[in-house]
């Protein structure tokens, strides 16, 4: 499938090891129809030279603000009207602090300042830089001027270390650019919409090497978020720990427990439209985990647990909500506790489903959901996860314009 043909890419690469991947990046890109042009930062070149990027991209390569090659002497005003989509792979986490910051002392971050143009961020630094606070708020005050984000991806990384981080498969950012090309249909149910989520488990820590933990796979979940980006919406997934591959288009932050999913959630809702608990977060977690293995010494075992903070009542809870949806989990009086949880936590939205039924709920393909809200109430009949969360998105989105 081709971008288009006249689709213009301007990809800015920034200084990391993950740069490696950016030329192959560049052929994909060309070999879908774009014309691409590459501006390369000081710290890039340190990882690839400029002759690869001109080689695969058949362009000369841009890396000084002041080009004398450029027509009036102005690369970055150039290359920003030149540009249909700015594509910065990788990210590091210095350009996402100076993109965020407005510096504009180099090319790259001239040119991201000056371009009129949709810009996507594809993240790649070790997983401490990306889980620390100043990096994760940089993005969140990106995300809510309009900055795309595609990954980061979790897994192994170059320094030997696991966790978040990786640079996602060129495959993802190229449905990245497809859907920001010029012409590109925007379904537009939730255009524009800022739409925080949660999903998966938490893992409550017993000891290191222990957790408290539920069936959740956040299959529906995950699938909730990539048909509200194929609605058009910047979605915030805040995910606990899952098997699944991040959603192509949006921002993953991932947690482990309930109180870090909490944190996560507070720090983002400000900037949200519509928040879904999807979520299968611990009720309860352990008083005091253990610093060391768990010895078994006895013949039974005491855990102590307390509660954990309700995380979709905190977000009703505020003085400005966004529109808010809570899912339930029930094995009996589907709708009869799914109208108290709506009336109990302040919700604006329910979507109940019954688990313990075989081929349905946790780790099922497929799932159904009775919907209610304050005076009205609709069932999505059995379907496989995509489609009723998309079904269940439409709902979503005709209730939140109902609501004004
Ligand atoms: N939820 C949350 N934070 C928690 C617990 C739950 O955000 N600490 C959210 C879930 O994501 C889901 C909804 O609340 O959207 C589930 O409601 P809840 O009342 O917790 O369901 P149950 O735990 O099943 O409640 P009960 O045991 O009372 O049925």
């Amino acid at each position: 499938m081709t971008v288009s043909n006249t689709s213009h890419v301007c990809l800015i690469v920034t200084g990391g090891i993950a740069a490696y991947k950016a030329p192959d990046l560049v052929r994909r890109l060309r070999e879908a129809g774009c014309e691409v042009k590459v501006v390369m930062t000081r710290a890039a070149q340190a990882f690839v030279r400029p002759l690869t990027f001109q080689a695969v991209s058949g362009q000369p390569v841009h890396t000084d603000l002041l080009d004398p090659a450029a027509e009036a002497a102005m690369g970055h005003i150039e290359l920003a009207r030149w540009a249909d989509v700015v594509v910065v792979a990788p990210a590091s986490a210095d350009f996402l602090a100076r993109l965020t910051a407005g510096f504009a002392e180099d090319l790259a971050s001239a040119l991201c300042l000056a371009t009129t143009a949709p810009v996507l961020v594809a993240p790649a630094m070790n997983h401490r830089m990306w889980m620390h606070p100043a990096t994760q708020h940089n993005l969140s005050t990106l995300v809510s001027r309009g900055v795309h984000c595609v990954g980061p991806d979790a897994g192994a990384q170059a320094c030997g270390e696991t966790g978040p981080g990786r640079l996602v498969e060129p495959d993802q950012i190229l449905s990245a650019v497809r859907a920001l090309r010029p012409g590109a249909e925007t379904p537009g149910a939730l255009a524009g919409v800022h739409v925080l989520m949660t999903a998966g488990p938490t893992y409550e820590p017993i000891d290191p090497v222990r957790v408290l933990t539920n069936r959740s796979s956040g299959k529906m979940g995950y699938a909730v978020a990539r048909a509200a980006c194929a609605a058009g919406a910047r979605v915030t997934l805040v995910s606990g720990p899952t098997a699944l591959a991040a959603p192509e288009n949006l921002r993953v932050v991932s947690v482990v427990t309930a109180a870090e999913m909490y944190a996560a959630v507070m720090a983002e809702v400000a900037n949200a439209e519509i928040f879904i608990a999807t979520a299968a977060v611990a009720d309860y977690t352990l008083e005091a985990p253990a610093d060391h293995k768990v010895k078994k010494h006895t013949e039974t075992l005491t855990l102590t647990l307390r509660p954990t903070q309700d995380i979709l009542a905190a977000v009703a809870a505020r003085p400005m909500p966004p529109f808010t949806v809570g899912f339930a989990a029930e094995t009996q009086h589907l709708l009869e506790y799914a109208r108290a949880k709506l009336t109990g936590k302040g919700l604006d939205m329910v979507a109940a489903n019954l688990v313990g039924q075989p081929g349905t709920g946790f780790d099922a393909e497929e799932n159904e959901l009775q919907v209610v809200w304050l005076g009205g109430e609709q069932a999505l009949a059995r379907a496989p996860k995509a489609g009723l969360a998309h079904a269940l998105i439409t709902l979503i989105a005709e209730r939140y314009r109902a609501r004004g």
